[in-house]
């Protein structure tokens, strides 16, 4: 079988259970460079996904009996998932869910997300129906270094959204270091970037 386990968005503590014992127990792991050096052991054959995602392809279809594919976050949402599925039958694969690193920012701001549009700017970018301001409207985002936090905040205001709107910026979801920037869109223009993180943006309720 292909395991695709979500890993959460990286501290150990955000790891679920099961898929600690399935990546622990795995003969042969796949996982990206910092996944593999933080969750494999000596025993296991391991390969780093890079961007070459065709040649851990090819690495996982020599594998199939018997692999284990660490991703970040969840598997469901932007994930290697989306490939696998392509490559391989449904019934050969199981998916072990994880934390997405948008349900900890979330949660950092005793935010529910049950009606914010959750959108990916991570080596993609939304239809613009989806950025358009509407009233009330919540957005969860990944991003990436292109679209960072200054080049998203000059996209939203294009599409209406006022200048003043809460825009809070995740670096390093569940690490020590993590960073939380709460600023608003207007100063997010005017600010350095912040790449590769997770930015929420919503007016008080
Ligand atoms: C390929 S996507 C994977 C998303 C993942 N499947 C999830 O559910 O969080 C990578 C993007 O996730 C976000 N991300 C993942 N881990 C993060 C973390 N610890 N802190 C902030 N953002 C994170 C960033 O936007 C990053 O560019």
């Amino acid at each position: 079988m292909i395991k695709v386990v979500g890993i959460g968005p990286g501290s150990k503590e955000y790891i679920l259970p099961i898929a600690k014992k399935e990546i622990e127990n795995a003969k042969i792991l796949v996982g990206g460079k910092r996944a593999l050096a933080d969750f494999s052991n000596e025993n296991q054959i391991t390969f780093p996904i890079t961007k070459d995602i065709d040649g851990a392809i090819e690495f996982i279809k020599k594998n199939t009996d018997d692999v284990v594919v660490m991703v970040s976050g969840d598997p469901g949402y932007y994930s290697l998932l989306d490939k696998i599925i392509k490559n391989f039958p449904k019934d050969k694969i199981i998916v072990i869910p994880g934390i997405s690193s948008l349900q900890v920012a979330f949660a950092r701001l005793n935010l529910p997300w049950h009606h914010a549009k959750l959108l990916s700017f991570h080596g993609r970018i939304p239809k613009d129906d989806e950025m358009i301001f509407e009233e009330n409207k919540i957005l969860g985002m990944l991003t990436d270094n292109l679209y960072n936090s200054k080049k998203i905040a000059e996209v939203l205001l294009n599409f209406g959204w006022k200048k003043n709107t809460n825009f809070t910026v995740f670096e390093r979801l569940s690490y020590e270091d993590e960073k939380v920037t709460n600023t608003t869109l207007e100063e997010a223009k005017n600010s350095a970037p912040i790449s590769c993180g997770v930015i929420i943006v919503y007016n008080e309720v």
